[in-house]
C-alpha cells in the first residue's frame, strides 16, 4: 500500500511517518518539500503531488493549528483548515484514493459529560472549530472514502522539537486556551494515527 502523508513536521504527522510505515510505503511531505508539493496552499501543486505519487491512502495532518491567533486570522485558518483540505479531498478522489483527514473535537462546544459521538450536534466556539469544522464538511462532501478523526489532546510521545506535552489524561475538566471549560481525552499518538486506521482497512 502507497500513503502520501502530508503535515509530516508536525506533531501528529512526526510520528505518523514512523507509526504509517507498518502499513506500506510513506511518501512524507510537508510544507517545503520539493520536488513533490507539500504545501496545502497549492491546490495545483498538491494535485500534481497525489497524481505523481499515486497513493491508495492520503492522509492530511497539515493544518493551520494555532487556537488563539486563528481569531484575528480567520482567512488564513479557513484557507488551509478548509479551503485547502477540500482540494485535497478532490485531488484523492480523483486518484480513486482514500482521505484519512485529521480534525479535533474543537468542531464541538466543549460541553457534555462523555466522549463526543460522530453523531453529536457541531457546536464550534471559534474561528480555529469552525474552520476545521468546514474542513471536516468539504471533505465528506468532495469524496465518500474519507475517514475523518476528530481527537482531542494528542499528547505521547512528544515531538521531538517541541515541548513536551503534559501526561497522558483521561476525561478530566481542563482550561482551554481562550478560556473556555472543555474536557479533553488525552490520545496517545500511535494508538490515534495507527491503530484506528488499521482496524477500519480490516473492517
Ligand atoms: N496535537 C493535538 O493535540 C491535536 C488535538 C486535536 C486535533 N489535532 C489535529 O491534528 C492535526 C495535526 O495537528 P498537530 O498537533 O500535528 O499540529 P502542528 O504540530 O501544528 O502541525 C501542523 C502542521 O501543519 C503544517 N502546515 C500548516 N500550514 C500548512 C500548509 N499550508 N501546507 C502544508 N503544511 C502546513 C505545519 O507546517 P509548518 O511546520 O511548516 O508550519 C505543521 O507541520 C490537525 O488537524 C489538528 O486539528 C491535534
Amino acid at each position: 500500500m502507497k500513503i502520501l502523508l502530508f503535515g509530516s513536521n508536525g506533531q501528529v504527522g512526526w510520528q505518523l511517518r514512523r507509526s504509517l510505515a507498518v502499513l506500506g510505503e510513506v511518501i512524507a511531505l510537508d510544507r517545503g518539500s520539493r520536488p513533490l508539493c507539500g504545501d496545502l496552499r497549492d491546490a495545483a501543486g498538491v494535485a500534481a503531488s497525489v497524481a505523481a505519487v499515486a497513493p491508495d491512502v492520503v492522509v492530511n495532518a497539515a493544518a493551520y493549528t494555532a487556537v488563539d491567533r486563528a481569531e484575528d486570522e480567520q482567512d488564513l485558518a479557513f484557507a488551509v483548515n478548509a479551503a485547502a483540505a477540500e482540494a485535497l479531498a478532490s485531488a484523492a478522489a480523483k486518484q480513486g484514493a482514500w482521505l484519512v483527514h485529521y480534525s479535533t473535537d474543537y468542531v464541538y462546544d466543549g460541553g457534555g459529560e462523555r466522549p463526543w459521538r460522530e453523531t453529536d450536534a457541531t457546536g464550534p466556539l471559534g474561528v480555529y472549530g469552525r474552520s476545521k469544522l468546514a474542513g471536516d464538511e468539504a471533505v465528506a462532501r468532495a469524496t465518500p472514502k474519507h475517514l475523518v478523526l476528530r481527537t482531542s489532546w494528542v499528547c505521547w510521545p512528544p515531538h521531538p522539537r517541541r515541548s513536551a506535552w503534559p501526561a497522558c489524561t483521561t476525561w478530566r475538566p481542563a482550561a482551554s486556551p481562550t478560556g473556555t471549560a472543555m474536557r479533553n481525552c488525552c490520545w496517545r499518538k500511535r494508538r490515534c494515527v495507527a491503530g484506528r486506521f488499521a482496524r477500519r482497512r480490516s473492517a
